[in-house]
């Protein structure tokens, strides 16, 4: 049987998932991501949540394909975590949802403070961070990966309490120096690209002062972080 392979942004994330650990994946679909750490005995255990029948019955079908031991995974059928409990998992995958639906979810399992949570949103990652940060968790890393010509972020929380974001890092993350991010550059010019195609388009309606004033407090900011990523590179 062929191996099952994960994409890049999948395989991101399964790089993550720490040896040994029990995993909850939410919003499983094909299950592909606890099946392939299965496999690779990554983990201990799977616990695999999807609100819908049929991603949950194609990752049934995932598992029964790479024989997959029924004892090593559940498969469940809930919104977000409402079917898993605090000793089920130690780590937990959210990926490929938008942000706002995943801190619906964190927010309905404050258990979630105790455990690795591996993030991957879609949309709306400023109102995110904003709500982990004011919600009791701390943003520990951030991993660009780049699949085809799109970039999606990765976001290791755990609880804990960080300093206050600035609106630009709220919008591409806080970096440090050191950081192993080697698609961040990248990300950091084209969503530069994205903000000055927005300002123009503002400018050509009858935007507030405020509101233009804080696409151009965002756009420098950004810059600035461009700046200074760029130094530590060299
Ligand atoms: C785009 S797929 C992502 C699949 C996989 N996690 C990945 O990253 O490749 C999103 C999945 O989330 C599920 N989903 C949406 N809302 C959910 C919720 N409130 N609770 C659990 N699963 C949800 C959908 O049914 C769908 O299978």
């Amino acid at each position: 049987m062929k191996e099952l392979e994960l994409t890049p942004r999948l395989m991101a994330i399964a790089d993550q998932v720490p040896q040994g650990a029990r995993l909850a994946d939410v919003g499983t679909d094909h299950a592909y991501l606890p099946v392939y750490l299965l496999l690779k005995d990554r983990i201990r255990s799977a616990v695999a949540s999807d609100v819908n029948e049929g991603p949950l019955e194609r990752g049934r079908e995932t598992a029964r394909t790479y024989g997959v031991a029924e004892d090593k995974i559940s498969l469940r059928i809930c919104d977000g975590l409402a079917g898993v409990e605090a000793h089920e998992a130690d780590t937990v995958a959210i990926c490929g949802m938008g942000g706002e639906l995943i801190s619906r979810i964190l927010g309905a399992a404050p258990w979630t403070k105790d455990a690795l949570l591996l993030l991957q949103p879609m949309s709306s990652q400023p109102e995110l961070r904003q709500w982990l940060l004011a919600n009791g968790y701390a943003i520990e890393g951030e991993l660009v990966v780049k699949e085809g010509e799109k970039y999606y972020v990765i976001l290791t929380v755990r609880g804990g309490v960080s300093e206050p974001y600035t609106s630009a890092e709220l919008w591409v993350g806080r970096q440090q120096p050191g950081d192993v991010n080697p698609h961040r550059g990248a990300y950091l010019a084209d969503q530069i690209r994205r903000r000055e195609r927005a300002l123009a388009g503002m400018k050509q309606g009858n935007p507030s002062p405020e509101a233009l004033a804080r696409e151009e407090e965002l756009l420098e900011g950004l810059k600035n972080l461009e700046k200074e990523w760029n130094a530590w590179q060299r």
